[in-house]
């Protein structure tokens, strides 16, 4: 049954393939593995349609692995505002610093789980469909196409070993680079969370989460932990059209962006009048960031004009207070 379902998967992927900008025609000659890593690295937590437009800006300027390694770290944070997950844009320089000094990625798992922020996802994606070896790729997608197939009816938390072993099994020797993708595609368009769309499945005559009537209850939703609420403030310090912006410290949330200034995040209720609020989600918590105008500016910063604010590098939370101050403003204005 396992060949089976690889192959049907792979009949399925090279007619359905997603046009993606980081990937080859399937079958064809193969993608660079610079190109293969930083795809991997940016759709981690990110959506494909977020990615696409930013990789293809992304290459544009730094082409090969050797001029990543060469650029200016601020630039790279810079250029990854609002892809979230800023240690990612960090590692990513560190990597390609250490890619560079080797003289190429290297092409087994275990070589490429060394470098800096390659996890066990990245560096089997990257073995896959860089370099055409077997390895088991395993992203959320897959998990819940696996689970599915096997019915698994427990929040996948709790069964990720056999889920490997499932996955593994599934997984075949020749072409895992096209059936890793054509797996993640088939999770990503049609096996999806809520509604899946079965009647399109290259592998629902096996699927025994399709058999049971009810294949969007497997597998069993995870237990949901309410995240923990933060308040912060960040001030607002304006003149002659331009906003006081300055770098955050390195090793915190956000660390190397650029930020409003503020004080740190914390439990307190936040007191004095806001310009505006904005409410945002990390994974591990939820922050309400209040905006406060401040006459004197706080901290080593600089005066970015607000004409040009699109240019700061701002990652999303701050984009978004910024502009609901702005909206806010010309509500007032409009009124
Ligand atoms: N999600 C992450 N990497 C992917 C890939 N290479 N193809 C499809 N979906 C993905």
């Amino acid at each position: 049954m396992s060949a089976n379902i690889a192959s049907r998967l792979l009949e399925h992927y090279r007619a359905h393939a997603r046009d993606l900008p980081w990937r080859a025609v399937p079958g064809a000659v193969r993608m660079s593995p610079y190109r293969v890593w930083l795809s991997e690295v940016m759709l981690q937590q990110t959506t494909v349609a977020t990615v696409a437009p930013r990789f293809a800006r992304f290459v544009e300027r730094w082409p090969s692995v050797a001029a990543l390694a060469a650029a200016d770290e601020t630039e790279v944070l810079h250029e990854w505002a609002g892809l979230g997950y800023y240690a990612r844009a960090r590692n990513l320089v560190a990597c390609a610093r250490a890619v560079a000094a080797r003289g190429g990625f290297p092409e087994t798992e275990e070589g490429l789980r060394a470098l800096p922020g390659v996890g066990t996802y990245t560096a089997a994606a990257i073995a896959a469909i860089a370099f055409g070896r077997r390895a088991v790729v395993i992203d959320t997608n897959v998990e819940r196409v696996v689970a599915r197939l096997h019915g698994l009816d427990r929040p996948i938390v709790e069964a990720r070993g056999e889920i490997r072993v499932m996955a593994d099994a599934l997984t075949p020797a020749l072409d895992a680079g096209d059936y890793a993708q054509g797996m993640m595609d088939l999770g990503a368009t049609i096996c999806r969370p809520k509604a899946p769309r079965c009647g399109e499945c290259p592998l629902r005559a096996d699927c025994a989460a399709f058999a049971s009537g009810t294949p969007e209850a497997f597998p069993a939703p995870k237990v949901r932990k309410s995240r923990p609420h933060r308040t912060g403030t960040a001030w607002w310090t304006e003149r002659n059209g331009a906003l006081w912006l300055v770098r955050r410290p390195a090793k915190v949330l956000l660390g190397g962006m650029a930020a409003l200034p503020g004080d740190e995040w914390g439990d307190a209720p936040v007191t004095g009048h806001a310009l505006a609020s904005v409410a945002h989600g990390f994974t591990h918590f939820t922050l309400d960031l209040a905006i406060i105008a401040r006459a004197e500016p706080v901290g080593q910063g600089w005066w970015q004009p607000l004409d040009t604010i699109a240019e700061a590098g701002l990652p999303t939370l701050y984009r978004y207070a910024i502009e609901a101050v702005l909206a806010r403003r010309s509500d007032l204005y409009a009124a």
